[in-house]
């Protein structure tokens, strides 16, 4: 035991260097972690010593506050901002680097993080998203290990289809939605990511969030200016939920378009019309549309080509111009048809992409990303654009032009983009500068945003990329919604608006209600349930609408103009989350409170058969505990309530520490409740 106490057994740092955690550590000297910055100097020397210079304090307006810590190697010209923009109502800090320098010579930056978050607990708990095509946005939690866990992509586009560049990090127990220590962060950024969780021998845990140094390297000179993506990050005392919704609201405020604006019902042809359409098809459909009270008719897929007409995945992209075998007198037809039944109108588009069967492609194959002499392997039937190249730039924003000049009422863009990048290569860029595509093609696509958005700030844009995947807020800040997953089936869909909404509003995510049996998965679910799902998110339909029949006209119209009265309260109300569809006993619910705490609306869903002597119990969250509230149940289908205490007047108080039971309980029955102050 004696040996304890010998000099060489006490714990003693290296170096005061170690203990201290640094705000981005580069790699040299004795950090033996990862590193946020690595890169090679002009003379060759891969090792770099970032000291603190000097900070800067500048307040942007009233709710936002930047700090810059510059930073400088200790020998070489090398110069790092760690910049940290603090947005005080919404509670989130935006950070990012920019590096720069004056060597003789060009560095090399293998490596540069947007964030460095040092923590320091018992045990951390990381809850992240996974996912995979029409499976978006599903959620795991784990407790950490010594090691290092990753989540990355490597795919360039459809980024966050299978992880999301996000966390939710709780200390010391697994995240609640109420209570805890939880810190939180997402990547606004549409290329290749990672976000790097190390917990090192000394039990502290790093995360290193930014661009995937992968293939990446960037060769920078004395004139420019490497600028990382931005790191949103928050922490909350309180759990997780207020996590959320500090998210949402500065993802309103800041991260996407016109969220002053309450999102329309949509109709898309998509799932009710395929390729396989005519002019009368849409027609008819906007009829319908129009009948339900839709307010916005969305002309998906299939109606561009004409040499090579787009009649199935494999020919006619890049090749915008109309197909005038299907739709003679063109897209401005109809879509001032659909204005004249009241409907705005909008347009699919795939301006990323092109099928090897199609004008453009023969037209410009030095446009198509390639490997060098490899084969181009297809995907979807589909290559990809080199959006590195300005012509390619050009060429998406004139096409975006010449979309819109084809009718004033062309209100709405779907901007779709349905494969990754694989065998990347650019016949754009020198042979040196190959490994800029990753970062070039994400801020090409993102000139190309902002040369649209200039022109076209009113014009709505969906975000889409075979569903979600490019569900972030570097390109959701030149959109009004994403397109949340390809999978309409509603039981799915919950899980995947669970996952979508914990960083994003639900008026950004679209939910559209399809039909039965769902075309992804051939599972038959109740029209009510489908509706209730759907209304919980930016309410749409993806049908044929003349697919609803009998009853059920009635209903699905009733249940429209039942989401226009409550759109307010789900589109800018804040979101609570009462019952986590992943929890043991089949039940989901969460509630939408307006900010004022005057209104909410309530979703309970139960997710399969529960025995006859179980029932639905929630206590409610966010009310104001001194208002009284009617509770009304809403959507209904029947003229009872499954709540024996419908249209009673209860206090905030009593709902949120007694809570409500409900007569719900087969499979997929599913209710819906208006609290209105009284
Ligand atoms: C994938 C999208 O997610 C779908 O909604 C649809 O627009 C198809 N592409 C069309 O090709």
């Amino acid at each position: 035991m004696s040996g304890f106490q010998h000099k060489e057994f006490k714990k003693q740092p290296d170096t005061q260097h170690q203990l201290a955690p640094q705000i981005f550590p580069a790699y040299g000297g004795r950090h033996y972690q990862a590193p946020a910055l690595k890169m090679t100097h002009a003379d060759g020397v891969l090792t770099t010593d970032l000291v603190y210079a000097s900070m800067r304090q500048t307040s942007l307006d009233e709710n936002r506050t930047e700090t810059v810590i510059f930073l400088k190697d200790s020998i070489y010209p090398v110069h790092v901002e760690v910049h940290f923009i603090a947005y005080r109502k919404e509670n989130i800090i935006s950070q990012f680097t920019e590096i720069y320098h004056n060597e003789k010579k060009d560095i090399q930056v293998e490596q540069i993080a947007s964030s460095f978050v040092p923590l320091h607990a018992q045990a951390y708990y990381l809850t992240h998203f996974y996912g995979t095509w029409a499976h978006e946005m599903q959620q795991e939690e784990e407790m950490l290990t010594h090691g290092v866990k990753t989540i990355e992509t490597r795919r360039g586009i459809q980024t966050t289809k299978a992880e999301h560049p996000s966390f939710i990090l709780s200390i010391n127990a697994p995240a609640q939605e109420n209570s805890g220590d939880v810190y939180a962060g997402t990547l606004a950024w549409s290329g290749n990511y990672e976000l790097s969780f190390e917990v090192d021998e000394t039990g502290r845990l790093n995360i290193i969030s930014g661009m995937h140094p992968f293939a990446a390297t960037r060769t920078l000179s004395a004139r420019d200016k490497l600028r990382t993506p931005e790191m949103l990050l928050a922490y909350s005392p309180n759990g997780k939920g207020e996590i959320t919704r500090n998210f949402h609201n500065w993802g309103r405020k800041y991260g996407m378009m016109h969220a002053d604006k309450l999102r329309p019902i949509v109709l898309n042809s998509w799932e009710g019309a395929y390729f396989n359409f005519t002019e009368q098809t849409i027609t008819d459909m906007i009829d319908t549309a129009a009948d339900f009270g839709v307010e916005l008719f969305v002309l998906d897929d299939g109606w561009f080509g004409s040499k090579y007409p787009r009649n199935a995945d494999n020919a006619g992209l890049g090749d915008w111009h109309v197909n005038t075998d299907k739709l003679p007198r063109g897209v401005g037809y109809l879509a001032d048809y659909a204005a004249s039944k009241g409907l705005q109108f909008g347009i699919w588009i795939e301006p990323e992409m092109v099928n090897p069967n199609s004008e453009l492609a023969k037209k410009y194959p030095e446009w198509i990303v390639k490997s060098g002499q490899r084969d181009i392997l297809p995907m979807r039937n589909q290559w990809v654009l080199d959006l590195t190249n300005p012509q390619v730039q050009d060429f998406i924003v004139e096409t975006f032009d010449r979309i819109l000049a084809m009718s004033p009422h062309i209100n709405y863009v779907k901007w779709d983009a349905n494969r990754s990048i694989d065998n990347v290569g650019s016949d754009y860029l020198p042979a040196d500068k190959q490994s800029h595509f990753w970062h070039d093609y994400v801020t090409g696509l993102y000139h190309v945003y902002e040369r649209i958005r200039a022109k076209h700030p009113d014009v709505q844009i969906q975000l889409c990329s075979a569903g979600g995947g490019r569900l972030d807020y570097g390109a959701l800040k030149y959109h009004n919604e994403v397109w949340t997953s390809d999978n309409t089936n509603a039981l799915d869909r919950i899980f995947i608006q669970h996952g979508a909404n914990t960083f994003f509003p639900a008026m950004a995510t679209g939910a559209h209600v399809s039909t039965s049996p769902n075309h992804q998965t051939g599972m038959m679910l109740p029209l009510k349930f489908r509706f209730d799902v759907a209304m919980s998110g930016r309410l749409g339909l993806e049908l044929q609408p003349k697919d609803i029949k009998g009853d059920e006209i009635g209903f699905a119209k009733a249940a429209i103009s039942c989401y226009k009265q409550i759109r307010p309260i789900i589109q800018w109300g804040d979101l609570y989350r009462l019952l986590s569809p992943y929890g043991p006993n089949g039940w989901a619910s969460h509630m939408y409170v307006s900010q004022d705490k005057q209104q909410a609306v309530l979703f309970a869903y139960s997710l399969k058969y529960h025995g006859r002597t179980e029932y639905f119990e929630t206590k409610l969250a966010g009310l104001d505990s001194t208002k009284q509230y009617k509770v009304t149940e809403i959507n209904k289908q029947h003229e009872w309530s499954v709540f024996d205490g419908n249209e009673e007047v209860f206090s905030g108080d009593y709902l949120m520490n007694v809570g409500l039971m409900l007569h719900i309980g087969s499979a997929f029955e599913s209710a819906v409740f208006l609290l209105e102050e009284q």
